[in-house]
């Protein structure tokens, strides 16, 4: 053991030395190891113990020396990339990380570093002049974090509200953003910790550990996209869901008996409004026991659900981590059996209190826990349940005051409960990923948690936990799935419609357009409020939902397009504007920072309810681009800020400049069939524009062995082409219609060499709005003019030219 002080510093270099691309400092108090990753990433590693902890839940991959050029200048150490230099002050031990150009991105403050008060170990940082902050994904507020803290400690947080902290999962990870270009940083330690990005300091932003290392990775990338690019590859990506899961997903808490469910479903066919999923909350167990069915609500579980797939329903259960601590059920007997309950350390289970009474643990960080919580899940997998909803698992207990003494396995690395309980909820998530892959390993897991710890979005969706229904919790919900996505969950939604509270119609509406273009879309609300089907609001708002629904699945080639993206490179689904406009300011102004791009092509502008016109940016400064209005086609420049309109049944959308969007026909459910034409909706830019698009079968592990369609579309002023279809697998589309907007007097069109004809056609992104309330409001859905031309989808290759009149 090194000699530890109380407020000790880092102090000199002693020595140091290098094995391949490691290199390892010995300074006064402590050992560094810095190492560069193929993938690109710094890791600094930081101990006051003789050896470093390897250990991880976070890693998706073993290390791979990545390689630099070292200079030496005196007491610095120049680490050279192509991407720039990781500089290393020896006296005293200091971090700078320069851009290519040698101006610094993130450095560590002169006169502190990284020091300790007792276990607890501190990075300061020098904050850089208008320096921005972003990401840390699960947190309220701004999308710029600067002057703020923030703590990581998974909580359960009813109700919570703008600014309320810590919540249910902690990814800290994040990414500052000033004129010297962008960076982005992952504390790999999952104690409680806190970050703080200059709250009431303005000379440094610092993050501090309660215990263990000081274990951090640096990144750089020409933007912040291309940065948590970089973290997934680290931290991992969430593979292709099963398709159904990006369909509209129905929960209330709870439906009961069976009939209610019944009529749920019979209700959204029969109004045809499309929906995947209906979600049974804690009322289907017996006295709130997971693994059992309460036998009068839910007498024949397997009947039900049969029928329900008849309809084209899947049916995802919630799953909590307690067990009660009862004689004769099951679970109990065998988890005291097995001995796989999370322990005090005199070996006697730890008890506490959930909504089944007094309850045991298992121990998710434990080989033995997980695979028993897998093995349990096999009955409920054959009654025909698709998902699992893995609540409560921060984990929670009635008073919130679990006893710090409790141990956990952590993989035979024996963990305190400060250590262990940040990624409690993840180990719960990835046994029932597991379990699911083992008891029907031809389809795709769906596991939406609560809890979760960087590296989540390799078993689970994450949703927002109890929020408020209110159009200001809307927002707040917009803001928190993009700092998700940016921070590697990009499968991620919020309970639409608010969980606490009653919610009203029109803000109902609006958030229903609003989870239309959510990575997930899922309905919730609590026990005892009314109801919130689209159907229960009134008929205004049933048709707002019933528009948007449609589009969600007219849309859906398009957002598993971007499923398919995110796997493949791990771009977000949800993006913020800092993704890739980091620079323009405006994106960070209070009025603006709620917008995203829903993919590559589609840019969101929520806005509440009530607000008629609201103000929106358009990025990309200084270009001679037009956004287009989706409902309208009304063009607006890159760069500027206009008014829009935004009546409640016309949330403000737009098609990026250049946008390619495939549309297909509505359907009731993802696997009715979806036609035979596909839409592709081009869009006019002076640049160069692209689009990947993906298909499969939606289900099961085909694609990976070759069962997939992929072409690679590219759109200019003046051509589209359509790369030859890549994969085996054959599209139900056996047309494509390309519907051209905002090309001015298109001639001299030729599909593959050969003189195509162009139809007038009006076109409309929603269906009408009948007037219902003869007092009402007049809501007319507005149709665009455009020209369509329409042609085989080959497998090969597909060429457009066309010429635009002056
Ligand atoms: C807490 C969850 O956050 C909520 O969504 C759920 O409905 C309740 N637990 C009841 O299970």
């Amino acid at each position: 053991m090194l000699q530890s002080k109380l407020n000790a510093a880092i102090g000199n270099v002693q020595h140091w030395k290098q094995e391949q691309s490691t290199l390892t400092f010995y300074t006064d108090i402590a050992i560094v190891r810095v190492r560069l990753w193929q993938l690109g990433a710094w890791q600094v590693q930081v101990t006051q113990q003789h050896e470093f902890n390897d250990f991880t839940y976070a890693i998706d991959q073993p290390f791979e020396d990545g390689s630099f050029e070292l200079e030496q200048v005196n007491e610095l150490l120049l680490l050279k990339t192509k991407e720039g230099t990781l500089e290393i002050n020896l006296k005293p031990f200091r971090v700078r990380l320069l851009n290519t150009s040698g101006n610094p991105l993130v450095e560590e403050d002169p006169a502190f570093g990284s020091s300790w008060i007792g276990q607890q170990v501190f990075h300061y940082r020098k904050l850089q002049p208008n320096e921005k902050f972003i990401g840390l994904g699960e947190k309220t507020e701004r999308l710029n974090r600067a002057g703020r803290a923030y703590t990581n400690w998974n909580t359960d947080h009813f109700g919570y509200k703008d600014g309320s902290d810590p919540l249910y999962a902690s990814i800290p990870f994040f990414m500052g953003v000033h004129s010297n270009g962008a960076y982005g940083i992952f504390y790999d330690n999952s104690h409680k910790s806190e970050f703080n990005f200059g709250a009431s300091n303005n000379r440094f932003s610092f993050y501090t550990a309660y215990d263990g290392e000081l274990n951090y990775y640096l990144f750089t990338g020409e933007n912040p996209l291309a940065i948590t690019q970089k973290y997934t590859a680290l931290t991992g990506r969430t593979q292709m869901p099963p398709r159904w899961s990006l369909g509209l997903q129905q929960c209330r808490y709870s439906y009961y008996p069976e009939a209610e469910v019944r009529m749920v479903a019979q209700n959204y066919r029969s109004r045809q409004i499309p929906a995947d999923v209906i979600y049974l909350d804690i009322h289907y167990m017996d006295g709130f026991k997971v693994f059992t069915w309460h036998p009068s609500r839910f007498p024949d579980p397997k009947k039900l659900m049969a029928d329900l797939a008849e309809q084209g329903f899947k049916v995802v259960t919630i799953m909590d981590p307690g067990i009660k601590v009862e004689d004769s059920y099951h679970a109990y007997q065998s988890g005291i059996g097995e001995g796989i309950f999370v322990n005090y350390p005199d070996g006697t289970p730890w008890t506490a209190m959930v909504w089944p009474g007094w309850c045991h643990f298992p121990d998710f960080t434990s080989e033995k826990g997980r695979a028993w919580w897998a093995h349990n899940l096999k009955a409920v997998i054959d009654a025909g349940i698709a998902g699992f909803w893995t609540d409560m698992n921060e984990p929670a207990s009635w008073g919130q005051h679990t006893p710090p003494l409790i141990e956990f396995n952590q993989d035979g690395h024996k963990a305190s409960f400060n250590e262990a309980h940040n990624v409690y909820g993840m180990q719960m998530a990835r046994a029932t990923y597991d379990g699911n892959l083992k008891h029907q390993p031809s389809k795709r897991p769906f596991v939406l948690s609560r809890a979760g710890y960087a590296g989540i979005q390799r078993y689970a969706a994450l949703w927002t936990g109890d929020n408020q229904a209110t159009n200001d919790h809307m927002l707040l919900g917009v803001r928190m799935l993009s700092s998700l996505g940016m921070s590697g969950v990009a499968f991620a939604g919020m309970d639409v419609g608010g969980f606490e509270g009653e919610v009203n119609p029109p803000t109902y509406a609006r958030w229903v357009s609003v989870g239309t273009f959510s990575p997930m879309f899922r309905i919730h609300t609590m026990i005892n409020n009314r109801d919130t089907e689209p159907w229960a609001l009134g008929e205004t708002t049933e048709t707002i939902a019933r528009n948007y629904i449609n589009l969600r699945y007219r849309l859906l080639s398009y957002l598993y397009s971007c499923f398919y993206q995110n796997a493949t490179d791990g771009t977000p689904i949800q993006r913020s504007l800092a993704l890739e406009y980091a620079h323009e300011e405006d994106i960070y102004d209070v009025k603006f920072e709620n917008q995203f791009f829903f993919g590559p092509h589609l840019m969101v502008s929520p806005v509440a309810a009530y607000k008629e016109f609201t103000k929106v940016y358009f990025p990309g400064e200084g270009s001679d681009n037009f956004y287009y209005n989706l409902w309208t086609d009304e063009p607006y420049l890159s760069g500027s800020t206009e008014i829009v309109e935004s009546p409640l049944h016309l949330l403000p959308v737009f098609a990026k400049p250049g946008a390619i969007i495939p549309l297909h026909k509505s359907i009731q459910h993802t696997s009715e069939d979806p036609g035979v034409e596909l839409e592709l909706h081009i869009y006019h830019s002076e640049d160069t524009t692209n689009f990947t698009w993906y298909y499969d079968a939606g289900e099961g592990f085909g694609y990976k062995s070759g069962e997939y369609a992929l072409r690679e579309i590219e759109l200019t002023a003046e051509s589209l082409s359509i790369s030859p279809k890549d994969g085996s697998y054959e599209v139900p589309f056996k047309w494509v219609k390309i519907m051209f907007h905002g090309f001015e007097n298109i001639k001299a069109l030729l599909v593959n060499g050969k003189e195509a004809t162009l139809q007038p056609e009006k076109f409309t992104w929603l269906a009408g709005l009948p007037n219902f309330d003869p007092l009402g409001p007049d809501l007319p859905v507005p149709y665009v003019d455009v020209v369509t031309t329409q042609f085989e989808f080959l497998n090969d290759a597909i060429q457009l030219n066309w010429q635009l009149e002056e």
